[in-house]
């Protein structure tokens, strides 16, 4: 099914590329400018959608076996994930329940069981609490009566989701309204993951309004791999989740030097799967996936996240390539990572950082997403939506 829906996109999309066209949104859309900037609605942004909806924190391949593990601060959160002997993924408060200290340092490791740095009380894989240190002077406590905080979490599509709020009974699937199955057709799982970095960059949405659209690709990166590309896009939707793509595929290469189109007179079932999942798959809020030819196949998966004040974000960026790379392709893989890191630092998030400068002076009453920019049209729309809404009432957005 996912497979067929791909299909009949890019037959949609070669439709528009033949003639010369897009899908547009009804109207333009203006939206305050103190949405990105004003501190109440940031901390709304924080609280209502970060601590309360599910949010892309690793893949799979991070933590590919039993015992492996990834720890993480996420906007002040402790996140410890794991995955255990049955291969399931679990995620706990990195915190001790004795009296809340790291269990481990953040990074990745492997641990049969965690014991804590500060009174050595110990836990296994299911956060169980199986040692007190010196039980006999501590007192009577029940062991079984204790573990560490877990939290929400679900690996689909070689992704892995939490949520951070130990008390959420949120459907995560339901919140993924189907996007799963279009994911689970990258084959993340069976990926490598070659390379991490973070680039820090200017308000969160700010800087996610430039993934959502393809309208900016020619001018602001026309020094790099913006050249002579259509700014066109059509954009689908699942739930809050979208796919953001150009009516003639296409994909960056560094093997060609370019950017690489599919000849449209193949049919478009005989296209390489690369193709067919060209352009920006976003997850809400904060995450993007595209696919790339440096090296070999490869995604860039980058995750989004709020900095400690409305003017800041951090970026990690995930290079994951569909086979490990040989060392010469390692050397051209690092080359497409290296200018992805240059473009979204240089042209994007520097180009973000002024015109939230801008917005903040107050003189700027609302900005514009246009017919030819529904994408963020959507996300705003979703973001708006999902601060209005309760918590009893959060589910009911998703279907
Ligand atoms: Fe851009």
């Amino acid at each position: 099914m996912s497979k067929e829906k791909l299909i009949d996109m890019a037959l949609n999309n070669k439709m528009h590329a033949e003639a010369g066209t897009m899908e547009l949104a009804d109207t333009i859309v203006e939206i305050p400018a103190s949405n990105y900037f004003d501190k109440s609605r940031w901390q709304k942004e924080v609280d209502l959608i970060f601590k309360r909806i599910p949010l892309v924190l690793g893949v799979s391949n991070e933590i590919p076996n039993a015992g492996d593990y990834k720890s993480i601060d996420v906007l002040g959160v402790p996140v410890l994930i794991l995955r255990n002997s049955n291969g399931q993924v679990k995620a706990y408060l990195n915190a001790c329940i004795h009296r809340g200290a790291a269990l481990v340092e953040n990074g990745l490791g492997n641990k049969k069981r965690f014991s804590c740095p500060y009174h050595g009380w110990s836990y296994n894989e299911d956060g169980s609490l199986i040692g007190i240190s010196s039980q006999q002077d501590f007192g009577d406590l029940d062991k079984n009566c204790k573990s560490l905080i877990s939290l929400p979490i679900l690996e689909k599509a070689g992704i892995i989701w939490v949520i951070l709020n130990s008390n959420s009974n949120l459907d995560m699937e339901k919140f993924l309204s189907g996007y799963d199955k279009m994911l689970e057709l990258f084959d993340l799982e069976n990926w490598h993951v070659f390379s991490t970095r973070v680039v820090k960059g200017p308000n969160w949405k700010v800087a996610y309004d430039g993934y959502l659209d393809l309208y900016h690709l020619p001018v602001l990166h026309s020094e790099t791999f913006g050249k002579n590309i259509s700014n066109q896009a059509n954009y689908y939707e699942w739930g809050p989740h979208q796919r953001v793509v150009s009516p003639l595929a296409r994909i960056s290469s560094s093997e060609k030097g370019g950017v690489v189109t599919p000849d449209l007179d193949v049919p478009v079932e005989d296209w390489p799967m690369d193709m067919l999942m060209a352009g920006v798959w976003t997850i809400f809020p904060n995450v993007s996936i595209a696919s790339f030819r440096g090296g070999g196949r490869a995604v860039m998966l980058s995750q989004l996240m709020p900095g400690d004040n409305p003017e800041e974000s951090f970026t990690t960026q995930y290079y994951l390539m569909e086979k490990k790379p040989t060392k010469e392709q390692e050397i051209e893989a690092k080359k497409q990572f290296d200018l992805l890191e240059y473009v979204v630092r240089e042209e994007d998030y520097s180009t973000g950082l002024r015109l939230q400068k801008s917005l903040k002076t107050g003189m700027i009453d609302s900005v514009m997403f246009g017919k030819n920019e529904g994408g963020g049209q959507n996300f705003h729309g979703w973001v708006d939506k999902i601060l209005k809404t309760k918590d009893k009432d959060l589910m009911s957005l998703f279907s």
